[in-house]
């Protein structure tokens, strides 16, 4: 198995002090560190989390969000071809908080693959089922859904080697309740099995509630591939502690 990938999605967070702490703690990984870490910071904080990263030599930059569209009248957007002249390495699409409060369709969210991609962006593409639709045994039904609807027509097959899955049960967000092992690995089996179906082997993370307490555990599966951290990405002793998790099973 390749290595463990980590990834800070540090949502709207961070000041530029907590960024300098951040990367005075993640020095102390350097020579250990047996995992990809990959963070995603606000898009207005990329170049000097990249210019940490490239002191550092180790770390991915990317993006949580960008718009489907690569330039035009469009106030307030990203666009993909910017965070790509800024050598941004990847970017977050359909996170559940992308999905719920910015109403963003798997219909949009396809558009905003296609364009990242074209863009030279790698995708972590989110799934996830909420309580509800868990409570009534929607959970296969509505990951499916995600994730055939987000990956269709993409324009090249060498497309897909560029995106990586997250599966992040919506009500284990930031709530501190992680899925079960078990609960885990068998989502990411049934995402396997699409994939498969479609001649795709892609990578696929867990996230929702990790922590340093919980990752050896998800990390010792062979079903997991990493993991996508909100909260425990934040401080950089934390982000080292789950480096250091992930990095016994490269
Ligand atoms: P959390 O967030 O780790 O704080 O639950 C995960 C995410 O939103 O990607």
């Amino acid at each position: 198995m390749a290595q463990r990938i980590v990834v800070g999605n540090w949502k709207m967070n961070q000041s530029l002090e907590a960024i300098k702490k951040f990367f005075v703690e993640i020095q102390k990984l350097k020579a250990s560190a047996k995992c990809e870490m990959w963070i995603a910071p606000q898009a207005i904080h990329v170049p000097i989390v990249k210019e940490f990263a490239f002191n550092l030599g180790l770390v991915q930059v990317g993006a949580q969000n960008c718009s489907d569209k690569e330039s035009g009248a469009f106030t307030g957007e990203t666009s993909p071809q910017a965070l790509n002249d800024l050598g941004v390495s990847f970017v977050i699409i359909g996170h559940s908080e992308r999905r719920t409060i910015f109403n963003e369709s798997n219909t949009l969210l396809n558009a905003k693959l296609q364009t990242a991609l074209k863009n030279g962006l790698n995708v972590i593409y989110c799934v996830g089922e909420t309580l509800t639709e868990r409570e009534q045994n929607k959970t296969f039904n509505v990951i499916e859904t995600q994730l055939m609807e987000g990956l269709k027509n993409l324009p090249q097959p060498n497309d897909y080697h560029n995106i990586v899955i997250a599966y992040e049960p919506v009500w284990a967000i930031g709530t501190g309740k992680t899925a079960t092992l078990k609960e885990v690995n068998e989502v990411h089996a049934f995402i396997r099995k699409l994939l498969k179906g479609q001649n795709l082997t892609l990578p696929i993370l867990y996230g929702g509630s990790v922590n340093t307490k919980n990752a050896q555990e998800l990390f010792s599966s062979n079903e997991v591939d990493g993991a996508l951290v909100g909260g425990a990405s934040l401080k950089g002793e934390d982000f080292v502690s789950l480096c250091q998790s992930a990095s016994i099973f490269a």
